[in-house]
């Protein structure tokens, strides 16, 4: 062939030069990517922008071409904004759509931009920036719920709710310390999504399809202009790995799970049985047959979403672990995963942020659900142990005292002091205020724990770290 019909043949696939003849439909339909990777197109553009604009400061294209190429780049992304771009699937993915467009538009600088570059480095720059931005919004949002846990906890730093443990009544604790764990579990998730952040913002591009190009390209410029923090230092490891990918959705997975926790505590908190709290209705449906019912639902689909999530994080993982390097066409399986991982986390965090702004607590519920089950046992085992009594004998004393008032059928706290010395002549007047819900909590009064003190000089510590 030469120039001239190199130039006329536009329907052509960019790689099928070496083919005889074209792909079935069902190949073409079944290697295409265009469907989903189209929503890399913002990040493909700023990627190719950076490495024209390098490639001209370089020399390896002319000015002219650089100034071409960014007129037909501004161009595509316009169309693209304002839905004017016509995708293709013979073309496809995003990659090609775009830049044979750019070749429709400016001509042979347009042929010229893949110089020195792959589209393996090129997809491999695109997620990166793709999950950065994700990243940055992700935290946002947490930050955003981070906040909606505050405020309701600061709410009821004295609301008293039954602590469980085998989801049996254990000790009192109070409702604001019991949010603030939640608090704990995402300031952690920030903190491995921050980390995580780190490692995905270093920059492919240059590793070309495998080994590196021959031009005299400057890799480290165009992450400067990309804001990367630095350059993937092997340019097999670079088109190849996708722990980064995998590692994002990790971080996601446990977020979610910790979501999942919360909601399937709420869910259990709205049944009558416990009654602790009421979700606003907008966060909740009825039953087309049942009159009296209020689901829900949003909890409930936390709680489902959150396997999809870790089904996503299991497909990655999947997806790599049997890759020879460098590249292979696998790879192109990361994107819908980690597509919807984000999405369905963003939206399950703004849902969230929302919902705990309307949560309505039932301080009653929670105060006898705490009284009915024998919370304050080990106050009183404490309280023997202070007056000098072995703490196992002490443990023994009160299963004694608690197997007797539950054949009356009252609280520890409801014993005469008579009846309580029965058990230990060590028991006095001043047991009635250790056995109360309130002096129970009062008296945990350490870092960490629940006594409102330190509950509210959690929250400021929280507050601290948020802004
Ligand atoms: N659509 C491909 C992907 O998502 C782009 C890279 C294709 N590279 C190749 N050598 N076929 O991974």
């Amino acid at each position: 062939m030469n120039d001239s019909a190199l130039k006329q043949d536009n329907n052509k696939k960019t790689w099928s030069g070496r083919f005889n003849e074209p792909v079935s439909a069902l190949v073409e339909r079944y290697t295409a990517s265009i469907s989903f990777d189209q929503r890399l197109a913002e990040y493909d553009i700023q990627g190719s922008l950076a490495h024209a604009q390098m490639l001209a400061e370089q020399h390896i294209i002319s000015h002219q071409d650089l100034l071409d190429i960014q007129r037909g780049l501004q161009q595509i992304q316009e169309e693209i904004r304002n839905h004017q771009f016509t995708w293709s699937q013979q073309l496809e993915d995003v990659h090609l759509n775009i830049e044979k467009r750019l070749t429709a538009l400016v001509g042979d600088a347009g042929k010229r931009l893949h110089t020195g570059r792959s589209r393996n480095d090129q997809v491999a720059t695109d997620i990166r920036l793709f999950l950065r931005a994700a990243i940055d919004e992700i935290i946002t949002l947490i930050k955003a719920m981070q906040q909606a846990l505050l405020n309701l906890a600061e709410q009821h730093i004295h609301t008293v709710m039954p602590g469980f443990t085998h989801l049996q009544v254990a000790q009192p604790v109070s409702f604001g310390h019991h949010l603030m764990a939640y608090f704990e579990m995402l300031k952690r998730d920030v903190e491995r999504l921050a980390d995580c952040r780190k490692r995905v913002n270093q920059l492919p591009l240059g590793a070309a399809a495998l080994a590196g190009t021959s031009y005299p390209i400057k890799r480290e410029r165009v992450a400067q202009l990309l804001n990367f923090e630095g350059v993937c230092q092997n340019s097999l490891d670079a088109v190849s790995d996708r722990d980064f990918a995998i590692e994002f959705s990790a971080c996601a997975a446990l977020i979610m799970t910790h979501l999942s926790r919360m909601s399937e505590e709420f869910i259990l908190w709205m049944n009558p049985a416990f009654g602790f709290i009421q979700l606003a209705d907008r966060f909740c449906t009825g039953s087309s047959i049942m009159p009296q019912k209020k689901n829900p639902d949003v909890p409930e689909l936390v709680r489902g979403k959150t396997g999809r999530v870790n089904g996503h994080l299991v497909a990655l993982l999947t997806l790599m672990k049997a890759q020879p390097l460098a590249y292979n066409k696998d790879n192109q399986e990361d994107k819908e995963p980690l597509f919807d991982t984000v999405d369905t986390l963003a939206d399950t965090l703004w849902i969230y942020a929302d919902m705990l702004g309307g949560v309505r607590v039932n301080h009653d519920q929670m105060r006898q659900a705490a009284l009915r089950g024998y919370a304050t046992a080990t106050d009183l085992a404490d309280y023997l142990v202070k007056k000098g009594i072995p703490f196992r004998d002490a443990h023994e004393i009160v299963a004694q005292a608690v197997q007797y008032a539950e054949q009356k059928g009252c609280d520890l706290s409801a014993l005469e002091l008579s009846e309580l010395q029965t058990f230990s002549a060590r028991i006095e007047t001043d047991i009635f205020a250790v056995l109360t819900l309130e002096g129970s909590m009062q008296s945990r009064n350490h870092t960490g724990g629940t006594a409102p003190e330190q509950v509210q000089a959690a929250i400021e510590q929280a507050r601290k770290w948020l802004v």
